[in-house]
């Protein structure tokens, strides 16, 4: 089965085709508007829907030019994200499969992340624990199987891509800036500035990240004024970013921890942008190793948004005789745990 996936559910345009019966992913193209929202200093969904009005054909067209051949299916973005951005990728997707006779269906963009790390070999086999950290949600998960998910943990505040973010534009870095951050930090000293571990003192998996947003700002104030030599505000801007990355890593690692104690799954599985993070990575393997349990990310392409979890989503769900009908509805608010 030969699926076209289709991702438009904020600022990236995605288009990827998934073949079973060869390698997967046959293609993957993506445009990024990063660029065209960095002067903002965050997502303007009017122009976002526009992008993707301009992109999406041509895309789809470069998808089918790396690999040509009909298919027999059409996945997209159903929700959650940006309405008008939502709509553009639906409206595509439903007309196209109209025109080609041909089924569609709808897919959770966080259900993509949540499957993107079966695109890897080795992949990950249900039940798992996932961990799923984006620009909107942190969230740990217990997936029994496809579509049987249930909600262990979520953040009651930001978002911990968010909290990057927003922690990166305070140290003057352009949008998204989560990659930026931890460049930054990179040789850093995590010690110099103290940052809280949020919610980790009690019992639960929920997370907060908007203090240590708070605590980066006051920590800026207090360290960093006009007065301050260029060099030294090099170098407490460093110890800030890698302070503030470790606090978030070590917030995610000791929720993920709990979450295979409570759950006794011994599979473990990092999907959405953040995952892409080094010392996420790091230490969540180190953990995996001393826990004798099995740790799965996505490579880092397919770990912030693309059309190839959208293809590979559609085709399990395909596969399992599901499509919808010609009303299509785009869904901005939708719960992973509403799935079946
Ligand atoms: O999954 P994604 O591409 O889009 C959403 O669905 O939100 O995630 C984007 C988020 C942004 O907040 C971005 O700053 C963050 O992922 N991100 C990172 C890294 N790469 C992307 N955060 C920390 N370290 C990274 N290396
Ligand atoms: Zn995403």
């Amino acid at each position: 089965m030969r699926v076209l996936g289709i991702e438009t559910s904020c600022d990236e345009t995605g288009a990827a085709l998934y073949d079973d019966s060869a390698e997967g992913i046959t293609s993957n193209q993506l445009i990024s508007q990063v660029d065209l929202h960095a002067q903002y200093g965050g997502v303007v969904p009017e122009l976002a829907s526009r992008d993707h009005l301009r992109h999406l054909l041509p895309l789809v067209e470069r998808a089918f030019v790396e690999s040509p051949g009909k298919i027999d299916g059409i996945a997209f973005t159903q929700g959650p994200g940006l309405m008008g951005a939502l709509l553009v990728g639906s409206a595509f997707a439903r007309s196209l499969a109209y025109a080609w006779r041909i089924p569609a269906v709808g897919i959770h963009h966080m259900e993509g992340h949540l499957l993107a790390p079966m695109l890897v070999d080795p992949a990950p086999a249900f039940p798992f624990v996932a961990l799923l950290v984006s620009g909107g949600h942190t969230q740990l998960i217990y997936a029994k199987d496809l579509g049987t998910y249930r909600l262990l943990g979520d953040t009651l505040d930001d978002a911990a891509g968010e909290a990057f973010d927003k922690t990166a534009n305070l140290l003057g870095l352009a949008y998204p800036g989560g990659a930026a951050l931890a460049a930054l930090g990179e040789g850093g000293d995590p010690h110099r500035f103290y940052f809280p571990r949020p919610m980790c003192d009690r019992p639960g998996l929920d997370f907060s990240f908007s203090g240590l947003k708070t605590h980066a700002l006051v920590t800026v104030k207090k360290h960093v004024d006009a007065e301050t030599d260029f060099f030294k505000k090099d170098l407490i801007k460093k110890d800030i970013a890698c302070g503030f990355e470790a606090a978030i890593v070590d917030t995610l690692i000791i929720k993920s921890r709990r979450a295979i104690q409570d759950t006794g799954a011994r599979i473990l599985v990092i999907s959405g942008g953040v995952s892409a993070n080094k010392q996420l990575r790091k230490k969540l393997l180190a953990f995996g190793c001393e826990q004798g349990v099995e740790v799965f990310f996505p490579t880092p392409e397919l770990s912030t948004d693309n059309g190839a979890m959208i293809a590979y989503a559609g085709y399990l769900r395909l596969k399992r005789g599901q499509q919808d009908g010609l009303n299509f509805k785009p869904k901005p608010r939708w719960l992973l745990t509403e799935l079946s």
